[in-house]
């Protein structure tokens, strides 16, 4: 299966990820063993960064001649730390985008606190026909501590990018709610995270695990199909239109606390009733 990766750190020497060009190069290795055939390496950009926002993707071009010679096409992209005057920077901001298109945006919020801002901050990008992307979602304490607020993400039309390394376990809090994502069709696509060839190439061994789960057809949407759409700036139709959560959320954006009506005792009666073949059946 081919793999595509947006949510990655390849770049030498810019954030946390790798430190040099050798560790770069051991990691476009590793991900062309896995069949990984499209990367958006995405330098983190905080508050302290804007200043030299061209520095964010410094060895770029370096990068695409390198990873050309193991099959791999390099976009242009960034993770952006959300912050309330982004679209004051709006000139800046869409050489941040998805292979600088302007229609796909990754950002990050606080992982402790919700913002105030945030409905605002995805509505003004909206606003400008760019889609946010929510970087791993299944992090935030203020999505694990009430659904409501993913809710919340959903109506003002972010995708959710969930990330491979917290499906490596399935007891901690991060791990529960990445399934949880996952299982409830919420998740519009995976990327790694990966930060360093020390450590094990997360996408790869979710595709593995999720084999015995998914269809193939809906693990090539989340790791290849929705990603290469992201590339190309085609439209994706969000993941929560198909999930069976879909009433819960439309519900919640239209304001209806409960989309279906309590069910009365009767109706948890099973009726029974003799077939032709002398078996009993349910009715
Ligand atoms: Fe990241």
């Amino acid at each position: 299966m081919l793999l595509a990766d947006l949510h990655i750190h390849l770049l030498p020497g810019v954030d946390d990820g790798p430190t040099d060009w050798e560790k770069t190069n051991q990691m476009l290795k590793i991900l062309a063993e896995n069949n990984v055939k499209v990367v958006a390496p995405t330098p983190h950009v905080w508050e302290q960064n804007w200043q030299d926002i061209e520095g964010r993707h410094k060895g770029l071009t370096e990068l695409m001649g390198m990873a050309e010679q193991y099959g791999i096409k390099i976009i242009s992209a960034a993770e952006v730390w959300a912050i309330p005057d982004l679209p004051e920077r709006w000139d800046k901001v869409l050489s941040l985008t998805y292979a600088k298109v302007g229609k796909y945006l990754l950002v990050e919020f606080d992982f402790t606190e919700m913002p105030l801002y945030t409905e605002w901050f995805l509505f003004q990008l909206r606003l400008r026909g760019v889609t946010p992307i929510i970087a791993h979602p299944e992090r935030y304490l203020w999505v694990h501590g009430d659904e409501r607020n993913l809710f919340r993400l959903l109506a003002n039309g972010a995708l959710l990018q969930v990330s491979a390394d917290t499906l490596m376990h399935t007891d901690t809090p991060m791990s529960k709610m990445a399934w949880w994502l996952l299982q409830n069709g919420l998740a519009d696509f995976l990327a790694s995270d990966w930060h360093n060839p020390d450590s094990p190439y997360p996408l790869a061994f979710a595709v593995q695990k999720l084999k015995s789960i998914l269809s193939e057809s809906d693990l090539e949407r989340l790791v290849w199909t929705v990603p290469v759409k992201i590339v190309l700036g085609q439209n994706v139709q969000p993941a929560w239109h198909r999930s069976p959560l879909r009433p819960e959320v439309q519900a919640f954006i239209s304001g209806v606390e409960h989309p279906t009506p309590k069910r009365r005792w009767w109706q948890f009666l099973t009726f029974w009733k003799r077939k032709g073949d002398g078996k009993w059946r349910r009715w």
